[in-house]
């Protein structure tokens, strides 16, 4: 039997989660939410990027981490849990390559003394990327507070980038959070893609993955569209699917029927 890739002319498997930065699809609001991150870095400010799930958050600030000059950034990136602020503290202190051990008020100095010191003796900018934001613990702001803080606001030290979906935003406007969300010089968005970003963004992960003709007809790209509603990782998984289905009946390329029965297999 002829398998997926061969079928369709792919070198390797299409839609997959994991995308290299240099094969990212470039939208508008992408290069927008990109410029916008790098410009408030480069001020040394903190800022907020927020988005629904599965629309490109984590991707963007992979592709944000590329650009930023290893001789000039020294970039930490965290996913967020749902931790009390002891345990976020010793999650960054994980991150930044620090001993996780000690007493809470020692270990946000150790913290403070880590990021002072990059920035002073090594001569680099401490940035701390925070994915998956919205699922920070209220308490954990104080402490966010406090890191990019702590010279009494003599000195901008570590920059912050707070990632994650739209209660993140609600967080943010609780007014014990007034004090980190006036630190923020600058909130990102990304949205769903529309009809065309959707057209153009399948062409571009069928061509990524090798394909010179794209093998999805208009109507069931169209439909793709209609079921996926423009988020990414609904599309890829939907995508997916329906080249499978395609296969497994033999079709040369995925029509509209494909991406009805791909559906039912995955959301039933
Ligand atoms: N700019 C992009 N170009 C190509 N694929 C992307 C892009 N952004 C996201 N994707 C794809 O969409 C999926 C979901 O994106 P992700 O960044 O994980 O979303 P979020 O972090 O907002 O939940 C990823 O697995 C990736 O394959
Ligand atoms: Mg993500």
């Amino acid at each position: 039997m002829k398998d997926l890739r061969s079928r369709f002319g792919f070198h390797t498997t299409p839609f997959t989660r994991e995308i290299q930065v240099k094969d990212c699809f470039h939208t508008e609001p992408f290069k927008e939410a990109l410029r916008a991150l790098l410009r408030v870095l480069d001020q040394r400010m903190s800022c907020a990027l927020i988005a629904p799930a599965g629309v490109g958050k984590t991707a963007l600030l992979r592709a944000l981490v590329a650009e930023l000059p290893e001789a000039r950034y020294k970039v930490h990136y965290v996913k967020v849990t749902d931790l009390s602020k002891r345990d976020m503290c010793r999650e960054i202190a994980l991150a930044i390559g620090s001993p996780p051990a000690g007493t809470f008020p020692s270990l946000v100095r150790r913290l403070q003394d880590h990021f002072l010191s990059t920035a002073t003796t090594d001569g680099l900018r401490p940035v701390m990327i925070l994915d998956e934001s919205h699922d920070l613990r209220p308490g954990v702001f104080g402490l966010l507070r406090v890191l990019t803080n702590f010279e009494m606001d003599s000195r901008l030290v570590l920059s912050i980038v707070l990632a994650g979906q739209p209660p993140l935003q609600a967080l943010l406007r609780r007014s014990d959070m007034e004090a980190v969300a006036k630190r923020l010089a600058h909130y990102a968005t990304l949205r769903p893609f529309s009809r065309e970003e959707t057209i153009g963004y399948v062409n571009h992960r069928c061509h990524i993955a090798g394909a010179t003709t794209v093998p999805f007809d208009p109507k069931a790209i169209d439909a793709l569209y209609e079921v996926g509603r423009g988020n990414l990782r609904a599309t890829d998984s939907l995508a997916l699917k329906t080249l499978e289905v395609a296969h497994d009946q033999n079709a040369g390329v995925c029509d509209a029927s494909h991406v009805v029965q791909a559906r039912k297999l995955l959301w039933p």
